[in-house]
């Protein structure tokens, strides 16, 4: 098997989607990725974090992990993104990077990479469908080619049934969310590995 290169780019404020990013990069590296870590830089104001005491120290946490760039995004041949939810769509520090991506699009730099997403919202029904798809809409702006979880492994009737990627409420990760988080990281690195055979 070609070897994939997949980033996993995340943000969080407090730690759901850390969490979550770690166990992709886990099952990603398991499945025979080479895999780089990103977070979203931080754009809220200092006083604004520091005024949070489980934001700051889970900004604090976060130091020795790479904020995302550029030089990611053209390395990686596929993603796995993931955010909480504002109100339905992803972080807006997400987007904020995103955003910062016009030239590379231009260049046709973002075609054919493969993405995939997950997401967690205070509740059941705060904008699971909805952020995921806000991100996918993105990525078939780049031309990339979506690897959403579906139905595909059996994990998909015991993990809340998201098919367009796994998705939670905020808070700790149980076994049932590491492992269709995993099938997710298996599906994305098996579907890039046949793409840049
Ligand atoms: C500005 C803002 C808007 C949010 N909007 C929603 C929402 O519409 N529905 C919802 O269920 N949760 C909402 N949340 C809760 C977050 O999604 C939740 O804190 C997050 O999933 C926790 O993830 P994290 O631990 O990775 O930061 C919102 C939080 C913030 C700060």
């Amino acid at each position: 098997m070609a070897r994939p290169k997949i980033a996993v780019i995340f943000y969080t404020t407090y730690g759901t989607n850390h969490a979550m990013a770690l166990e992709a990069v886990r099952a990603a590296e398991e499945a025979g990725a080479e895999v780089r870590l990103r977070r979203a830089a931080e754009t809220a104001p200092k006083d604004v974090v520091q005024g949070q005491e489980a934001w700051a120290s889970q900004l604090e946490k976060m130091q020795d992990i790479p904020e995302v760039s550029h030089d990611d995004m053209t390395w990686a041949d596929g993603y796995y993104f993931s955010t909480p939810t504002r109100y339905g769509g992803a972080a807006s520090q997400l987007r904020a990077f995103i955003d910062t991506l016009g030239p590379l699009w231009q260049k046709g730099l973002l075609v054919n990479k493969t993405f995939t997403a997950m997401m967690s919202a205070q509740t059941l029904h705060g904008g699971h469908e909805m952020t995921l798809m806000s991100l996918y809409t993105t990525a078939m702006h780049w031309g990339a080619i979506l690897v959403p979880p579906g139905y595909a492994d059996p994990i998909k009737f015991e993990d809340g049934g998201n098919p367009y990627g796994y998705s939670k409420p905020a808070g700790e990760l149980d076994e049932t969310g590491k492992k269709s988080i995993a099938f997710q990281a298996r599906r994305l690195v098996e579907t890039t590995a046949k793409l840049i055979a």
